[in-house]
């Protein structure tokens, strides 16, 4: 009698406990696009959105019904970020062009209009990665234009756009060759930001009130990580104020201690261009991952089949800070 007793207590303490012993999880969640990037999370409509730069498409995938939808603009496209009123309207970067449209997600658009282009003394650069802060402004960057043989040097910018300066973006960085992954910590103070071919990630001060960065350092050197290969590409930031960094070319993505510099964990993706990161899901804690098969070639393309899907990663033990919407028009008309 003893013995049927002690065993399903044995069990029930051991499955109640699976979580900690079992590692992430990396699912495919989508079919591949061609350059995935920029994703990000609005818990208004549970919808993940994501852009297909040079497709010039942005996405948006349901996590509970694994619906996809997509909608075409003209030109390079990225960011896609949501707007404060409005969960249907969005900040949209095209080539050098911040703009405003109205999308129910599914349909066709329903309004667009042109609000800035910046860098007109580099007219073959484009947008990169751009999130929005949590007083609303746009912080978004540039690159110089992209060939077989690399990128243009030192045409890039990172810009701040505020709603009282929509006409003249404030230059934050300049020059950077590759802006790219930001973020913030959770008190607020701090911004992280990544320009690629440097394979760092530079801490500055962050002033909310005024929006402004200042006392620059390197906070993590990918460089300094022999086993480690890629470009860090896309950033986000959990609970902990640890690091989520995409590593393009390296298949992976890696969290981060900022303070340290120490590299907590890599978790492998099955595509070697992995863009960038951003938390989804009710909690925010799955992690969903841009890939790119953009610059594979056709063997490549056979070997990783996957590459271009969006990912989910579950079962990390933490979890994000809310994103925060685009609030720099009050009206469209
Ligand atoms: C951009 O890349 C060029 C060429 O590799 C390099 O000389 C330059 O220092 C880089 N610029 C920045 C801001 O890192």
């Amino acid at each position: 009698m003893m013995l049927l007793i002690a065993i399903p207590l044995f069990y029930v303490i051991t499955f109640s406990h699976a979580s900690l012993f079992n590692g992430p999880a990396v699912r495919q969640v989508t079919e591949p696009v061609d350059h995935g990037e920029g994703p990000t999370w609005d818990p208004r409509t549970n919808l993940l959105y994501f852009v297909d730069i040079f497709e010039g498409r942005i996405l948006n995938y349901n996590y509970l019904t694994n619906d996809l939808n997509a909608v075409y603009l003209h030109g390079n496209t990225t960011p896609v970020i949501p707007t404060k009123n409005n969960p249907h309207r969005f900040v949209v970067g095209i080539e050098r062009s911040v703009s405003i449209i109205e999308w129910d997600g599914k349909g066709p658009i329903t309004a667009k209009k042109h609000l800035v282009t910046v860098s007109k003394q580099f007219p073959t650069s484009r947008f990169n990665d751009g999130k929005a802060d949590k007083e609303g402004r746009l912080w978004i960057g540039t690159m110089g234009f992209e060939s077989s043989t690399g990128v243009v040097p030192n045409e890039g910018i990172l810009y701040s756009i505020s709603k009282d300066k929509l006409n003249d973006p404030t230059r934050v960085i300049q020059p950077v060759n590759i802006s790219n992954g930001m973020a913030w910590n959770k008190a607020n103070n701090k911004f992280y930001y990544i320009d690629t071919p440097t394979l760092t990630v530079r801490e500055y001060d962050y002033d909310s009130k005024s929006g402004t960065i200042s006392n620059s350092r390197i906070a993590f050197d990918l460089s300094k990580h022999k086993h480690i290969g890629g470009f860090p590409d896309g950033m986000t930031i959990d609970k902990d104020d640890n690091l989520w960094i995409a590593l393009y070319y390296g298949g992976a993505v890696i969290q981060v201690n900022p303070k340290t510099g120490c590299v907590l964990q890599l978790i492998a993706i099955p595509a070697q261009c992995v863009s960038s990161v951003a938390w989804g899901g009710h909690d925010l804690d799955i992690l969903f991952v841009t890939t790119s098969k953009h610059p594979l070639n056709p063997i490549e393309r056979i070997k990783q089949p996957a590459a271009g899907s969006l990912f989910a990663i579950t079962n990390l033990g933490t979890q994000g800070l809310p994103m925060y919407y685009a609030d720099i028009i009050d009206e469209l008309h």
